[in-house]
C-alpha cells in the first residue's frame, strides 16, 4: 500500500458484534473504512482479555482493506510470528511492554509486516525518537488502553511532537481513544493521519443497519473537513 498522509479512519472491531466479525467487518469497508483495527489484549498488560492469532487468522479473509493490529500484550516478541502467520498487515508493540522495543520493531518488519510503536498516555514523545527509523506508525493513545468507550485524553501536544520528530518520513501517526466528531478534528489538525475509533463508528449500527456505520464515519470525516 503505497504511503500517504490523508485521513484515513479505522474502526475498532473491539466495539463490533464478537459472535459476528465476519460480517462486521464487511459491514464497515462497505460503509468506507480505510483500515481495520484489531485490539488483541492479554489480561496482564491492559487489564481486559479478548483474542488470540487463530481468532485474528479467522478476521483475515473478511479484511479486503488493511488489518492493523494493536497489540496491547507482555511479553510481544515470542508472539510476533504467529501474528505474521495469522496475516497481520501492520502490527503494533507498546514501548511499555518489554525493555527492547528497537529488537521488537526490527523482528516485527524481520517478519513482513509493518510495524507499529504505541505510547501510552502517560509515556513521553521522547520514548520513539531513537526508533523512528524501524517504525511505519507512531500510535498515540488518547485512553489508558483496556476498553473502548472511555473519555478522550488530550494528547495533542505529544502529537505535534511526533510529527516534527518524523518531519518527512513516511510514518503514519495513529490516534487511538475516545475518537469522535468532537476530538477527530484536534487530533487531525496536530497532525495524525490514522483515526481508530470504536464506540464512535458502532453506536447505533449493527449488521442489518450498517449505513449507521457509514454515517458515523462521515460524520467524522465531515467535522474535521469543517474545521
Ligand atoms: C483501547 C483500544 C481502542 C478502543 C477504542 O484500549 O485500543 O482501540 O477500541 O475505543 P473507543 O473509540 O470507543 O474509545
Ligand atoms: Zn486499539
Amino acid at each position: 500500500m503505497a504511503f500517504d498522509r490523508s485521513i484515513k479512519i479505522a474502526p475498532s472491531i473491539l466495539s463490533a458484534d464478537f459472535a459476528n466479525f465476519g460480517q462486521e467487518i464487511r459491514a464497515i469497508e462497505d460503509q468506507g473504512a480505510d483500515w481495520v483495527h484489531v485490539d488483541v489484549m492479554d489480561g496482564h498488560f491492559v487489564p481486559n482479555l479478548t483474542f488470540g492469532p487463530p481468532a485474528v487468522k479467522a478476521f483475515r479473509p473478511h479484511v479486503k482493506t488493511f488489518m492493523d493490529v494493536h497489540l496491547m500484550i507482555a511479553p510481544v516478541d515470542p508472539y510476533i510470528e504467529a501474528y505474521a502467520d495469522a496475516g497481520a498487515d501492520m502490527l503494533t508493540a507498546h514501548v511499555e511492554a518489554g525493555p527492547h522495543i528497537h529488537r521488537t520493531l526490527q523482528a516485527i518488519r524481520g517478519a513482513g509486516m509493518q510495524a507499529g510503536v504505541a505510547l501510552n498516555p502517560g509515556t513521553s514523545a521522547e520514548a520513539v525518537r531513537d526508533v523512528l527509523d524501524l517504525a511505519d506508525m507512531v500510535l498515540i493513545m488518547t485512553v489508558n488502553p483496556g476498553f473502548g468507550g472511555q473519555k478522550f485524553i488530550d494528547m495533542t501536544a505529544k502529537i505535534r511532537a511526533v510529527r516534527e520528530m518524523i518531519g518527512d518520513r513516511e510514518i503514519h501517526i495513529q490516534i487511538d481513544g475516545g475518537v469522535d466528531p468532537k476530538t477527530a478534528p484536534l487530533v487531525a489538525e496536530a497532525g495524525a493521519d490514522v483515526l481508530v475509533a470504536g464506540s464512535a463508528v458502532f453506536r447505533g449500527g449493527s449488521v442489518e443497519q450498517p449505513e449507521v456505520y457509514g454515517a458515523n464515519m462521515q460524520a467524522i470525516r465531515d467535522a474535521i473537513a469543517a474545521r
